[in-house]
């Protein structure tokens, strides 16, 4: 059995104050929650404040994006090991929003999902279709060179270490959520595709998440697919009561 995990991206919401109230209602209402992972990834200057909350708590942190370099002249970016030091267990790598707005490539995915992996960081790594991608048929297509293009490099002892979001960009923020039965089909292929790369028992224990309008009123069709180990979660997890509720699913 797949350990299930639900992730709270908060993008470019909530500073330091906010994020402290945030975990005071959230905390107590998932104190019992033994049943999942719980990781919230705040912006980065709310991460100081998160850990802080979070001490001793079962929630752990995680970053939403960073560089692949230890450290240099790369004005903006933030190393791994600052982001280990500032708390996260995880960090998030290829969003969709960072691969579309700011150019990230299979390439530089690649090369975070390395680096994250040597700082001792768990990556959560998303891929996904464009709306007219799966319109033209060519989602299949579409995962398999996000696939290769972020995983190839890497062995089945380092690929055991990672974890799979499955974000369709049609369904992020729109209120669309892909059908369980969608995502299930998609993360089926991502299993495929790690089985035939990796070997079966690192594609059996692969988590893979769905992201894409997921909201406490259909987390639980979701959950019902045996192929959807969890969500990443954006517009509800900032509500306390509402990223509570998709948790406690
Ligand atoms: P929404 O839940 O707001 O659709 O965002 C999903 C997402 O991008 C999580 O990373």
């Amino acid at each position: 059995m797949r350990r299930p995990l639900m992730a709270a991206n908060w993008k470019m919401h909530k500073a330091a104050g906010e994020t402290r109230a945030f975990f005071e209602k959230f905390k107590p209402l998932v104190e019992r929650a033994d049943h999942c992972d719980i990781v919230i990834a705040p912006p980065f200057t709310s991460l100081a404040a998160a850990a802080e909350a979070a001490r001793g708590s079962n929630i752990s942190l995680a970053a939403q994006d960073m560089h692949w370099e230890k450290k240099g002249a790369f004005t903006g970016e933030v190393a791994p090991g600052m982001i280990r030091d500032a708390g996260c267990e995880y960090v998030i790598v290829g969003h969709s929003e960072r691969r579309n707005f700011f150019y990230e490539t299979d390439d530089s995915v690649s090369r975070k999902l390395a680096a994250a992996l040597d700082a001792g960081l768990t990556p959560i790594v998303c891929v996904g279709e464009k709306l007219e991608e799966r319109e033209a048929g060519a989602t299949e297509l579409v995962l398999t060179r996000q696939f290769f293009g972020a995983f190839s490099a890497l062995t089945a002892s380092q690929f055991s270490r990672i974890i799979l979001a499955y974000e369709p960009v049609w369904a992020i923020g729109t209120g669309r959520t892909a059908t369980p039965q969608m995502a299930a089909d998609a993360h089926r292929l991502l299993r495929k595709l790690s089985d035939e790369r990796f070997g079966t028992e690192v594609a059996h224990n692969l988590r893979i998440l769905y992201g894409g309008s997921v909201k406490p009123d259909n987390i639980k069709g979701l959950m019902a697919q045996t192929e959807i180990d969890g969500g990443l979660v954006g517009g509800a997890s900032l509500d306390p009561d509402s990223f509570a509720a998709i948790v406690n699913f």
